[in-house]
């Protein structure tokens, strides 16, 4: 692991919280770690002063340092800058069209479009004919260096409420007010916009969640939404903050976005909005790994699930271009039942399990949060998502092979239309948004505790997938497509034993289930464990025997209900921390957590996968 994610870093010199616990998250003593957050949740009173939560770390954490000037060292120029690089003829990237004027409503799969607290026409305003122009990125140092939301000043609170209060008081038509931003994620991901056929007609929907697009796609989206904010308060180095949940300091939702009733009216606050779950405000503790319903852990419990969760997604899952950022995606593609459908671990895991938790489950669609269509309309989505953002910066800088992003031209040419911040409707590419001080911005350094957060195992050498041969059918044996409606226990073979350390950096031991065929209009969730024992399923991804999860938040495709992903879990680690390296087989469960009722899976295989 790379050094600069040592526990060593400038402990926060923290007074204020009301308990100091230690978290013993792996046997290997060196690597506890200690954090701070009061776990008390009856004790609004302490917590609800926005002060308690303050974790006042050094700007300038060393090892954070170090990343930053590794990735500014690749970032120079842009690693696939235009100057250098010249696209191929027969690239086909996904490219949304030159005729904003050829976007339609967004027109299906909302399971309750009759109550929908939001509009379905989600269109921008067509301001002038003619083709957007190519946007080139100012050059310049880095401006904009975004907060972490639970350390801003009331100097940078004051600044970010005037500028949404500004972007709400446009008018509606304009392409910049909070109301067009918002229907931006609408758009492109409620099936808004067409890909070309080759007729030059319109013909497959553009969606922008569930594969590699997912991430250059925000990050233009939040550059365009930052810039705008700092244009209408004439303040070029104004930047938004970043919702830090990967760290316990950064747990609950940002103080700023409740504001205490007894101070402030909540409803004059520009950056409130009523339509969030009221069972999660502050100080409850976020749940990254979110089922849907509540786990009622102990909030010390909570924190080591998502520190967990954090590692399987950023680290043991996220060992390749494809599995971060999810399966490839071109012209042609259907959205979701493409070339190689799946879904990337950040955006399946975090991502979803916060907006599914932050959205009001008492809203005919989860407003706002809990459903594409409507997040955009809390301005907490963009705090979210500049955490997202984040993750993709954190995680090519861990110095961990196979880090990188993907080299396809199909993904660098991918390109995307938004209004600028001076309504100039301009088209952006994958290849321009790969590094962030390109772009002018940086994200304010906060620890990464989850980054030593391997689990402990339960059992060591369980034996599990030997004692169930027989008792438990094999994957050869399985007649696909299976349903998952309850919990399946399948034995499946490995590739290889008992390999070295260098195999296992040069190939990963991959598990993959293909073909998930679920209902789009349906929050789904299942959770993968590996030789878990017999008698007592693990219920929580603090566990080793864990794999991970998939979780879709419900999805607008126009002509689609049933839609087909796919999912894979790294299983190379997991097998050092339980040892069963030596196991020929390994005893795969799944266990349905939401919606699976109509899911079916339709392949289940452990393979070595190259990683470069
Ligand atoms: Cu476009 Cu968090 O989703």
């Amino acid at each position: 692991m790379a050094s600069f994610t040592s526990a060593a870093v400038a402990p926060p010199a923290t007074t204020l919280l009301s308990k100091t616990l230690s978290h013993r998250s792996n046997t290997n003593a060196n690597q506890t770690h200690r954090f701070k957050l009061s776990c008390n949740a009856h004790n609004h009173k302490t917590l609800k002063n926005p002060q308690t939560l303050i974790n006042p770390t050094p700007k300038t954490s060393p090892d954070i340092q170090t990343l930053d000037r590794r990735n500014l060292l690749l970032g120079i120029g842009g690693l696939y800058g235009a100057t250098n690089y010249l696209p191929s003829a027969f690239a086909t990237p996904i490219t949304a069209p030159d005729n904003i004027s050829d976007c339609i409503a967004a027109n299906a799969g909302i399971s309750d479009k009759k109550d929908a607290a939001r509009t379905l026409a989600c269109c921008p305003p067509v301001l002038s004919e003619g083709a957007p122009k190519r946007f080139v990125l100012p050059k310049g140092p880095v401006t904009r260096v975004r907060p972490a939301a639970q350390r801003v000043t009331d100097e940078y609170l004051a600044k970010y409420k005037e500028a949404l209060r500004k972007m709400r008081d446009l008018p509606d038509d304009d392409p910049r007010s909070f109301k067009q931003q918002a229907m931006i994620h609408c758009a492109y991901c409620n099936g808004s916009y067409r890909q070309k056929g080759e007729d030059g007609k319109p013909r497959k929907e553009i969606q922008i969640h569930n594969s590699w697009l997912f991430f250059p796609f925000h990050r233009w989206y939040l550059y365009f939404y930052e810039r705008i904010l700092g244009k209408l308060i004439d303040d070029p180095s104004f930047a938004i903050p970043y919702w830090n949940w990967d760290s316990p300091t950064g747990m609950t939702i940002p103080a700023m976005f409740e504001p205490d009733p007894a101070k402030e009216n909540p409803r004059r606050n520009p950056i409130f909005n009523p339509y969030r779950d009221a069972n999660h405000l502050p100080p409850v503790v976020v749940d990254i790994d979110y089922n849907g319903t509540e786990r009622g852990a102990p909030c010390i419990d909570q924190i080591g699930i998502n520190l967990a969760a954090m590692y399987k997604q950023m680290i043991s899952n996220a060992t390749d271009p494809i599995s971060f950022f999810g399966g490839m995606y071109k012209a042609g593609d259907d959205p979701i039942n493409m070339g190689s459908p799946l879904i990337g671990t950040i955006e399946s895991g975090c991502h979803t399990a916060v907006h599914r938790w932050v959205g009001n489950s008492r809203m005919p669609n989860n407003e706002d949060m809990g459903n594409f269509y409507s997040a955009g309309y809390d301005p907490i989505f963009y705090v979210h998502h500049a955490n997202v953002d984040r993750m993709w910066k954190i995680w090519k800088g861990l110095g961990i092979k196979g880090h990188h992003d993907p080299t396809d031209e199909d993904w660098l040419e991918a390109s995307y239309v938004f209004y600028d911040e001076n309504k100039q409707l301009v088209r952006v590419y994958n290849k321009d948004c790969v590094d962030t001080e390109p772009m002018g911005y940086e994200y304010e350094a906060s620890r990464i505790p989850w980054s030593r957060n391997r689990p402990i195992p339960r059992t060591k050498k369980p034996k599990i997938a030997a004692r169930s041969a027989g008792r438990v059918i094999k994957v050869v044996d399985v007649k696909f497509p299976m349903k998952i409606d309850r919990i399946v226990k399948v034995l499946v073979k490995r590739p290889a034993l008992k390999r070295s350390k260098e195999e296992k950096e040069n190939a990963k031991e991959i598990l993959f289930i293909d073909g998930i065929c679920f209902d789009s209009e349906r929050f789904v969730k299942f959770d993968v464990y590996v030789d878990d024992k017999d008698d007592e399923p693990a219920t929580t991804a603090a566990e080793s025997e864990f794999a991970g999860s998939f979780a879709q938040l419900p999805h607008n495709h126009t002509d689609k209900m049933f839609v087909t992903s796919a999912a894979r879990f790294g299983l190379t680690e997991l097998l050092e921390d339980i040892e069963a390296e030596d196991d020929d087989s390994v005893l795969v469960t799944i266990v349905p957590r939401a919606g699976c009722h109509d899911t079916i899976i339709s392949n289940m295989k452990i393979e070595l996968m190259p990683i470069d």
